[in-house]
């Protein structure tokens, strides 16, 4: 295959130190959902801290196609003024999603079981990323969906109504998870979503605050089809997801105590800290607060550098962390001993095989591994070597292997990394900021 025509490169200088105060962008998660809620309520709902990247600016553009009508008088602020629940209105085409995997499956969700057709594609990434497991559970609510071996495209028929399901997920994904919710809002009856394992809630805390009522027991959530949304203001909180990748910063290089500040601290998100503290690592949380809007915990976090040691992670804990093992594996690769995670084949079917793109580029640094078919094994070492490594596109991968510069002992080039501004626009002048030396081209 030809190399894409935008591949751009990041160069890091090998150990630089890490200080100061740091501030990630809005939540990558929250975001998707405060347009999508917002587009579906009653009356105009005011965003702000919104996730200015390609990915929620993906979703944006689709619900403009879907006839929301929606204002940015700011790079970080958007007004929804919603349709109504019924309101949505026919596509010109098809709805591209980019990279983004959440904005499709919840636009599954949404789109279920209306008066028109829709069709939804995305980039070489999202093409093929498994669709089934939303498609299944909205076929059983009556939705007519179509993918392709499983893949996008994915299309929606036009049908006249949907039923409630009581449903056990067989896989641990809030994306699934959010999808029936938003298909059970129009669904005659009560509908039930349990999951194997806690995953993030922000669809259901998002879901109360626009008044909808449901009903929360452990490993279930349970809501009445017909109810409306009234619109609602939302702050939206800095992306834990993007913190991570400068709380292992801090944890390895930190000349004295990095603070990141309005970081989103839900607990559904923040199994990385858990798994960071278990192998050493200093990280106090500051001013936790519920923010009335979001009903989304904030705190701000104050990380030291520490030393690590390998540990084996829970695999009840994976879901926790989910999008943060890119970088974990680099905090397993700098500690002392072994670290094993098993139970993560979700992994593998992320914007990259991150399993496989981490083993790949673990291996060119000199790390010992082992690629396991549902995790990694990792010896840790004092230092890492220096390399040329392929993100494979994928933004989490590209932004873990510069933080791998901070123990490396020659300059790193990472390959392929445009895809960072899809969920964290600006990590460029952050990491700089926080003392990496890094180089674009
Ligand atoms: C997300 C859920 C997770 C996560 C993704 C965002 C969400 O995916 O990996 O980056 O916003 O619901 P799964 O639910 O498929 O695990």
């Amino acid at each position: 295959m030809s190399a894409p025509l935008h591949t751009r490169a990041y160069r890091l200088l090998p150990g630089a130190r890490v200080s100061g105060v740091v501030r990630v962008p809005g939540d990558k998660s929250i975001s998707h959902r405060a347009l999508m809620l917002g587009g579906i309520a009653e009356g105009a709902s005011e965003i702000s801290g919104f996730l200015a990247s390609e990915d929620c600016l993906a979703t944006l553009a689709a619900l403009l196609e879907l006839g929301v009508s929606i204002e940015r008088p700011e790079r970080e602020r958007v007004i929804v003024h919603g349709t109504g629940m019924a309101g949505l209105r026919a596509p010109a085409g098809p709805l591209n999603m980019g990279n983004a995997g959440t904005a499709m499956r919840l636009a599954m969700g949404l789109l279920a079981g209306r008066p028109f057709d829709s069709t939804l594609i995305g980039d070489a990434s999202l093409m093929r990323r498994p669709m089934e497991r939303v498609a299944v559970p909205l076929r059983l609510m009556g939705a007519r969906v179509l993918t392709h071996a499983g893949r996008p495209p994915v299309q929606i028929l036009a049908e006249k109504s949907l039923t409630a399901i009581d449903y056990a997920l067989p896989v641990a994904s809030a994306q699934v998870k959010s999808a029936i919710l938003l298909a059970a809002l129009r669904a005659d009856g009560r509908t039930r979503v349990s999951e194997p394992a806690p995953t993030r809630d922000h669809t259901e805390r998002m879901l109360a605050t626009f008044g909808v009522e449901l009903v929360r027991s452990t490993g279930a959530v349970a809501l009445e089809g017909g109810q409306s949304l009234q619109a609602t203001r939302i702050e939206i909180p800095g992306d834990f997801s993007s913190a991570a990748f400068f709380i292992v910063a801090a944890c390895l290089a930190a000349t004295e105590p990095v603070m990141l500040e309005n970081v989103g601290v839900n607990p559904t998100r923040t199994g990385l800290i858990e798994l960071l503290r278990e192998m050493g690592a200093d990280i106090r949380v500051h001013h936790r607060s519920a923010r009335a809007a979001a009903a989304e915990p904030v705190a701000d976090l104050e990380v030291r550098g520490s030393r690590l040691h390998g540990i084996k992670v829970p695999e009840a804990m994976v879901p926790l962390a989910i999008d943060e093992f890119p970088v974990f594996f680099i905090a397993a690769a700098c500690a002392q001993g072994e670290t094993l995670v098993r139970g993560a084949h979700e992994l593998r079917v992320k914007e990259s095989d991150r399993l496989a793109a981490m083993a790949e580029g673990l291996g060119r640094l000199g790390v010992e591994h082992d690629l396991l078919p549902d995790g990694l094994w990792i010896r840790g070492r004092d230092e890492l070597g220096g390399a040329t490594i392929d993100s494979h596109g994928d933004h989490r991968v590209a932004m873990a292997f510069a933080i791998a510069s901070l123990r490396a002992t020659a300059p790193l080039e990472i390959l392929d990394v445009a895809n960072v501004t899809t969920s964290f626009p600006g990590f460029v002048a952050t990491a700089r900021a926080a003392g990496l030396t890094l180089e674009e081209s």
